[in-house]
């Protein structure tokens, strides 16, 4: 992830504790990303400008977008492989501008990121590239390290003969699982995923889909996805924050989005590519009200 740390430990890092806190009721959400202010740049290109965001822990946030508006940049940025020009990022309550490099990757262990394409490495089998976090990161003999690679390979619905395939040895969508594999692969509690189910049939599209609900809930993940897909925002996410402008636009369940006059919202969810408004697709809480 980063590779250019920052500044020294201000203060010091009370909350890299593992296991998913449980929001007591009427108290406020704990928060797993906090985003403000952000202003990220390419030369005269102003691409985020006085972002405001924040992902609570254990909810799937569906984060949208026109392309080319910086849903990539945002996730970058907050990963620290962009940098940013002014801002604030915390990660699990923790400012990343102001940990030491033992705290940052204490951090980045509890994070898997599925790259916009899978980004895998070309070079490496699948079970090589689930393998790269772990070796950046545990110390583990090759046999244990084996197994577990096995264990996330046959998680995300592969099989194991997808083990020793290069990546140009399989479809788009064995490349996604095998992508998502690869953030699976140290158990995060955070998982950022970039456009998970671009490029795969309806069916391959919700069967992702499927696979990323299930595995949000069994293993208690927080999920920040970036998705054009409508299916996925109505029937996955807890809540959806909307980019346009260069600042996040409208955050809160799809009945937001919906009601929204933003003219973006409006083309994006009421447009001729927009499904009809069907309640009952909604992902709903416990206690059957959206979130
Ligand atoms: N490393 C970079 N150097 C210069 N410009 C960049 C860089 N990365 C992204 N950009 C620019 O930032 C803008 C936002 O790009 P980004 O990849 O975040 O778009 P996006 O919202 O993810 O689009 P899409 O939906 O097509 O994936 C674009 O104008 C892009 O050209
Ligand atoms: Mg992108």
């Amino acid at each position: 992830m980063q590779k250019n740390l920052p500044s020294p430990v201000k203060k010091p890092f009370t909350l890299l504790r593992r296991g998913s806190a449980r929001v007591a009721r009427g108290a406020a959400p704990e928060i797993a990303i906090s985003v403000r202010d952000l202003i990220v740049g390419f030369g005269d290109n102003l691409v985020l400008n006085g972002l405001d965001l924040d992902v609570r822990r254990g909810e799937v946030l569906g984060f949208v977008g026109g392309s080319g508006t910086g849903k990539s940049v945002l996730t970058r940025a907050i990963l620290g492989l962009t940098p940013k020009r002014a801002g604030r990022i915390e990660l699990f309550g923790s400012d990343i501008d102001h940990v030491s490099r033992a705290e940052y990757d204490a951090l980045e262990r509890r994070i898997g990121v599925m790259f916009q394409g899978g980004a895998l490495f070309s070079g490496l089998t699948v079970k090589q590239n689930v393998q790269v976090p772990m070796r950046e990161h545990l110390k583990l003999s090759p046999r244990l390290a084996d197994e577990l690679a096995m264990l996330k390979i046959e998680l995300v619905g592969l099989s194991l003969d997808a083990a020793d395939k290069f990546p140009s040895e399989l479809s788009g969508g064995m490349i996604k699982r095998a992508a998502l594999a690869r953030a699976l692969a140290l158990d995060p509690e955070l998982l950022f995923l970039d456009e998970p189910t671009s490029g795969l049939d309806p069916i391959g599209a919700a069967e992702f889909d499927d696979l990323i609900s299930t595995l949000q809930k069994t293993l208690g993940l927080t999920v920040f996805m970036v998705t054009h897909d409508l299916d996925s925002l109505y029937s996955i996410c807890d809540r959806i924050a909307a980019l346009a402008d260069e600042k996040v636009i409208a955050t809160g369940p799809i009945e937001t989005m919906l009601a929204s006059d933003h003219p973006w919202l409006q083309a994006y969810f009421h447009g001729k590519r927009a499904r009809q408004f069907d309640p009952s697709v909604i992902k709903r809480g416990a206690n059957g009200a959206g979130l």
